[in-house]
């Protein structure tokens, strides 16, 4: 991030991202993102949303489930160290002026702009004609609304993301262009990538609720041990003395974050054959468990007091709503509605 940004309105730069209430979080979400939002919190003026109303855009025949995830996603953040003193947490349909922006921002946005999105062709395809709503079609908009009303500036995500923020950005500027009168009324953000913004899962693929390879922040270690063990590694490493292909190895891959210190041992052992795909796999269970035992830790002291969590939330969204509120009056004011 580059530091000396100074915005107007606040003197640390403004973060904001979200995730979709849809489920637990695995450790991609945590490598990916999650530690980049509990740096943010020391640096940055944070602002973390859980997205439920973009949960509604492919989830809508399961509100309960969407429901249910919520506190079980802020758990996840909590545990990963996101900073509820130094971070507002909030929930996206608790903050109307959202939705009210987006129906705004609606007006000017070409529907070709929206169908270029590569998510929109991609995700029918693979959940099918039923999710082709209308409401799906706006969900880049509706997630440049997310950002936008807090004027968020920095924007940690995934590298799937990146087109939503692109496409977003044009929006911004077509916004300005067409109402800010020669002023910035909408700021463009900007997507910040982490060192690992795609973490590979158990089968080497993506790591993807969808593709069931994930290992979860909230499995407990026995679970995490047999995730790891049933892990793919270099295909043509078949006996442990065969010399091994770390650069195509899921497990190696995971070294890198786990215990950077470790790499190249690994590497050494793998490469050389001395060492084997089973020693290599326990050894890395072993070293994974380590690593997130103080983050399960936290996740189960947060989830001993549901009621403060859902206190947080609540505060979050106050807070959160206030600044909302603000903007969408400037928007308003722009475009001559008020
Ligand atoms: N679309 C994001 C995802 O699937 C979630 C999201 C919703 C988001 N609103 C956002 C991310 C605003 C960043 C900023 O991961």
């Amino acid at each position: 991030m580059p530091l000396g940004f100074v915005n107007p309105t606040h003197t640390r730069p403004r973060v904001m991202s979200g995730m979709r209430s849809t489920g637990r979080l695995h450790i991609g979400h945590l490598i990916g993102v999650l530690n980049q939002w509990a740096q943010y919190c020391e640096t940055a003026d944070a602002f973390f949303e859980i997205a439920d109303l973009h949960a509604y855009t492919t989830g809508f025949m399961e509100p309960q489930s969407i429901r249910e995830a919520r506190n079980e996603l802020v758990l996840d953040w909590l545990a990963a160290g996101v900073d509820p003193q130094r971070s507002t947490i909030y929930l996206q349909s608790d903050i109307p002026e959202i939705s009210e922006l987006q129906l705004l921002l609606s007006m000017i946005t070409p529907l070709s702009w929206l169908e270029r999105v590569p998510t929109w062709k991609s995700q029918i395809e693979q959940l099918g004609q039923e999710i082709a709503t209308y409401g799906f079609l706006g969900y880049p908009l509706l997630q440049l609304c997310d950002v936008a009303i807090f004027r968020g500036e920095f924007v940690p995500v995934g590298r799937d993301q990146v087109a939503h923020l692109e496409f977003g950005r044009e929006v911004v500027r077509r916004f300005n262009y067409l109402y800010g009168d020669g002023e910035t009324i909408l700021i463009e953000p900007q997507a910040t990538l982490s060192d690992f913004p795609e973490v590979p899962g158990t089968d080497g693929r993506k790591m993807s609720k969808s593709y069931g390879n994930t290992i979860l922040i909230s499995d407990d270690e026995e679970t995490t041990t047999k995730k790891v063990r049933s892990m793919v590694t270099d295909p043509l490493k078949i006996r442990r003395n065969d010399r091994g292909r770390p650069e195509v190895c899921p497990v190696f891959f995971m070294w890198k974050f786990v215990k950077p210190g470790h790499v190249p041992v690994v590497e050494e052992g793998c490469r050389s054959g001395a060492l084997g795909c089973v020693q290599d796999k326990a050894d890395f269970a072993e070293a994974l468990n380590a690593y997130l035992r103080p983050i399960r830790e936290r996740r189960r002291e947060f989830g001993a007091d549901m009621a403060q969590v859902e206190k947080i939330i609540t505060d979050g969204s106050a807070k959160a709503r206030e600044i909302a509120a603000q903007t969408l009056r400037e928007v308003r004011r722009a475009m001559k509605l008020a």
